[in-house]
């Protein structure tokens, strides 16, 4: 006969899992319930509080479409996608910092040519970026496929909008056969992440803003090494400091040197002042 009180119920739980075939499946679900039930203890939650937590989880659920997980958002906003990721990236020398992914990532992009302006016609501050993908030893990775997206002047991305015809302000370039690639864009500005939903919720009841600082992603792959999820942050940008999602690392923030108007060192004349990035990703071995 079982008795069990708000001493022994913990240890009675995580026991009824100790014969879960899979061992690393019996770990997760017993942390899981001792974890679960040191919140509850610490908290104590009435009858109504969680029942509003277990309406927070149904409302983000229904929230979740095709084009909406708003509970990656939620485990953006808590730091628990940068802490899954700093476990999984523990850096060698050389090797170019992680970040999230984010929501506005779009596959099988055409590949673009080097020097391609991809903003599509969008206004905004032109940008022309410079990159060189490396191994952590600093060798040329040539055939790197370069994925790069990034938000408008309003922040907003191309997939967000409804009066474009098409992508603007994304693309993929290869590398050439030193490891380089380029390409004209507009220079990106801080937005808020989605906050229409429960996530937003959340934030505006602990008083937290919703923005990100201004930055562009890059995902980078080669045969033989691991696949790289970066973003690029512009130095100077408000929320550097304050990130909605825990991005930011000071390692990834870069100057984005403003030039008068004249030729670039592509040869493209430009007739505004323009803002230039130089950059290099170090790829680790796979
Ligand atoms: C982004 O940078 O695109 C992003 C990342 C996390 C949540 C929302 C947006
Ligand atoms: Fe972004």
């Amino acid at each position: 006969m079982s008795d069990l009180d708000e001493h022994t119920i913990t240890n009675a739980v995580a026991a009824r899992f100790s014969n879960t075939p899979d061992p690393r499946l019996k770990e997760m679900v017993q942390s899981l319930v001792r974890h679960l039930h040191g919140f509850v203890r610490e908290t104590e939650p009435t009858f109504e509080e969680w029942q509003a937590a277990i309406d927070f989880l149904t409302r983000t659920g229904h929230m979740c479409s095709n084009v909406r997980q708003e509970f990656i958002l939620l485990s953006d906003v808590l730091g628990v996608s940068m802490l899954v990721d700093a476990i999984n990236h523990r850096q060698p020398a050389g090797a170019t910092e992680t970040t999230v992914l984010g929501p506005f990532h779009v596959a099988n992009m055409p590949v673009s040519a080097h020097g391609a302006d991809i903003a599509s016609g969008l206004p905004g501050e032109r940008l022309l970026v410079e990159g060189q993908v490396t191994s952590t030893e600093g060798e040329p990775v040539s055939a790197a496929v370069v994925e790069v997206w990034s938000a408008d002047e309003d922040g907003l991305y191309d997939v967000q909008r409804t009066d474009l015809d098409g992508p603007a302000l994304r693309a993929t370039f290869h590398t050439d056969h030193v490891g380089r690639f380029h390409f004209w864009t507009v220079t990106p500005s801080p937005y808020p992440i989605p906050a229409d939903g429960p996530v937003g919720e959340l934030l505006n009841a602990t008083a937290r803003h919703p923005y990100r600082p201004a930055h562009i992603h890059f995902m980078i792959t080669a045969p033989g090494f691991q696949r790289l999820v970066t973003h690029i942050f512009v130095d100077g940008s408000p929320y550097l400091d304050s990130d909605a999602v825990f991005g930011v690392k000071a390692s990834l923030i870069e100057e984005f040197k403003l030039n008068a108007a004249g030729t670039a060192p592509d040869g493209r004349i430009v007739e505004q002042p323009w803002r230039h990035l130089r950059r290099s990703f170090g790829l680790k071995s796979a």
